[in-house]
């Protein structure tokens, strides 16, 4: 028994905020950042919009394309760090909105692998027979956990949310859809390179520590770009060994948006040809956990990618943790 993606969907607030915005708030000019991020925009959630409402807007979306009614759905998992709140998890929240009265519903932290850490936790329910329908979201709010005066990391993020359904394989002839293989990893060795130090338990917020930012996103940008691009390949190559997939036969490549550079090294390493990267992160910046997910239902809905299409994705950030899944959608 496999699983399989059975529809897709994602939720982009509609306010767009460009370099040349950002260039207001600080020392930075869309050049610096086009050149070494690849972004010249991102979105953000307007205040009366909360993580949970798009991550529900995504799941709805990915339902309808599954075809799967709400009470339907017997497991909802969320993969964000920017939950609505410390407590309940957004997954309840997510459930109450679409309408899956008593189903299983949770969290998962992964940061930006926290989409494929939430499909492989699906997988794993599926292929064992304890669910049937389950709705995985990536969904992030980052606007408001940034620090929006630190020009090396406020430039690089975006809000949005990103679903997948995902239920048991329907055929089992050797070109069916499927998920054909995951790879994750955490060192923590690496857990200071990107935090949000405060806010947690660990510091609980004070006035001083709302003074000192931290409350807000902490990067050493240059230690995560060095690990991103070896340990994404890697993790790619797992993958495909586990799918038994060769690199020739992947039809795209699917991964989290950091920053093009890093995308460029992935793909060249692997080799993969540029015109199998989809990418969007001109558009919607990094977005985390929902950047996957979001890319990939850009390109379902646009026709680009098709059913039957082998699409590897793969993803890395704070833990640092990192992961990928090969698919044949
Ligand atoms: N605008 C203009 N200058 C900036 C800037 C900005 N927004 N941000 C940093 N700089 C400056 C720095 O202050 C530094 O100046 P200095 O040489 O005078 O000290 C210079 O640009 C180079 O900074 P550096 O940090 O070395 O830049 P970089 O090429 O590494 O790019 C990142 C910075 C953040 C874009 C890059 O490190 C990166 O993408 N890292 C990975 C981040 C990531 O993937 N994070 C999330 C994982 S999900």
């Amino acid at each position: 028994m496999r699983s399989q993606i059975l529809g897709t969907g994602h939720f982009l607030p509609d306010t767009v905020r460009t370099n040349n915005d950002l260039a207001q708030l600080v020392d930075t000019s869309d050049e610096w950042i086009r050149e070494r991020t690849g972004i010249r925009e991102r979105r953000i959630a307007p205040l009366d919009i909360q993580n949970s409402d798009m991550a529900a807007g995504a799941a709805k979306r990915a339902l309808e394309a599954a075809g799967v009614p709400a009470n339907e759905v017997d497991l909802i998992i969320v993969a964000t760090v920017t939950g609505d709140h410390p407590m309940p998890a957004t997954a309840v929240l997510v459930q109450q909105k679409l309408g899956a009265p008593n189903c299983p519903a949770f969290d998962i932290s992964a940061a930006c692998a926290g989409f494929v850490y939430a499909l492989a936790i699906a997988d794993a329910f599926i292929v064992t027979g304890r669910a049937r329908r389950v709705v995985v979201v990536g969904s992030e709010l980052l606007s408001r956990v940034v620090n929006w005066q630190d020009r090396g990391t406020c430039i690089l993020f975006g809000d949005g949310a990103g679903a997948v359904v995902v239920g048991p394989q329907e055929d089992e002839s050797d070109r069916a859809s499927a998920l054909l293989g995951t790879s994750l990893h955490t060192d923590g060795s690496l857990a200071g390179s990107l935090m949000i130090p405060g806010g947690g338990t660990a510091k609980p917020v004070t006035a001083e520590s709302l003074d000192a930012a931290e409350n807000k996103v902490f990067m050493r940008g240059q230690d995560i770009f060095k690990v991103a691009v070896k340990n994404l390949t890697s993790t790619c190559r797992e993958a495909l060994v586990k799918g038994s997939i060769d690199i020739d036969q992947v039809d795209w490549l699917c991964s989290h948006q950091a920053n093009l550079r890093i995308l460029d090294q992935v793909a060249s390493r692997l080799g993969i040809a540029p015109e199998k990267v989809l990418t969007n992160i001109d558009r919607v910046g990094n977005t985390s956990s929902a950047s996957i997910p979001i890319l990939l239902d850009e390109n379902v809905r646009s026709g680009k990618v098709r059913k039957g299409d082998t699409v590897l994705m793969c993803g890395l950030g704070a833990g640092i943790s990192w992961g990928s899944a090969l698919i044949r959608l």
